[in-house]
C-alpha cells in the first residue's frame, strides 16, 4: 500500500534518551542488586535499540532474551488481540525478569505478556517502557519504569517504526502527514 507522504518532527533528542537511560539504569541496578542473573526480555521488534542501550548501562549480571508479540501490523491502529509469535528460550521460574518495551499505548500488549510470564512463577517480574501514552490506555496496566510520558501522537525512531520504516532514526520523532 503506498504510504501517504509525511515528515518527522523531533520530539525527544538522542541526548535526552541517553541521559534518561542512564538514570533509569541506576534505579534498575539497585532494584535487582544481588540477583544471580537477571533475564532482560526485549519485546521485538520495537525495543531492539532501547534494550541494546539499556543493558550496556546495567551494572548487573544479565542474560538477554526476546519475545515477539503481534500488535500494529503495518498500520497505526492497535489490533488489541495479542498473539505470541516468538516465545522465550529461557525458563524463568524462580528467576528475576525485566521486560523491556518501546511504548505502552492501549496497554494490551504488555498486560498480556506480563500475565503470561507471571504464570511461569518468576521470583521477581518488572517492566520498563521507554514511552507511555497514558491517554490511550484501554486496560489497567502500569509499567514499573517509564522513560518519558508522551501525548497521543504517532511516533517513530530509536527502534520504533511506521510500517517498518524509520527504526534507524537516533531520536524519537512524531509523524506529521503533509
Ligand atoms: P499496545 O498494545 O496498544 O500498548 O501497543 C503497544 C505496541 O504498539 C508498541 O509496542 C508499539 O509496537 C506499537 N505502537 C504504539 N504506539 C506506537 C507509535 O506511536 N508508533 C509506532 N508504534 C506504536
Amino acid at each position: 500500500m503506498p504510504q501517504r507522504p509525511y515528515e518527522i518532527d523531533e520530539m525527544i533528542s538522542a541526548k535526552s534518551i541517553a541521559a534518561r537511560i542512564e538514570s533509569l539504569s541506576r534505579e534498575i541496578s539497585t532494584e535487582f542488586s544481588g540477583t544471580d542473573k537477571l533475564i532482560v526480555v526485549g519485546l521485538l521488534r520495537g525495543s531492539f535499540v532501547f534494550i541494546a542501550d539499556l543493558v550496556r548501562e546495567l551494572d548487573l549480571p544479565i542474560e538477554v532474551d526476546f519475545i515477539e508479540a503481534s500488535s500494529y501490523g503495518d498500520g497505526m491502529e492497535s489490533s488489541r488481540e495479542v498473539r505470541i509469535l516468538k516465545d522465550l528460550r529461557a525458563a524463568i521460574e524462580g528467576r528475576d525478569v525485566l521486560v523491556v518495551e518501546d511504548i505502552v499505548d492501549t496497554g494490551h500488549t504488555l498486560k498480556h505478556v506480563m500475565g503470561m510470564l507471571r504464570a511461569r512463577k518468576p521470583s521477581k517480574l518488572k517492566s520498563i517502557a521507554l514511552l507511555n501514552k497514558a491517554e490511550r490506555r484501554e486496560v489497567d496496566f502500569k509499567s514499573s519504569w517509564i522513560g518519558f510520558e508522551i501525548p497521543d501522537e504517532f511516533v517513530v525512531g530509536y527502534g520504533i517504526d511506521f510500517a517498518q520504516r524509520n527504526r534507524n532514526l537516533p531520536y524519537i520523532g512524531k509523524v506529521r502527514f503533509t
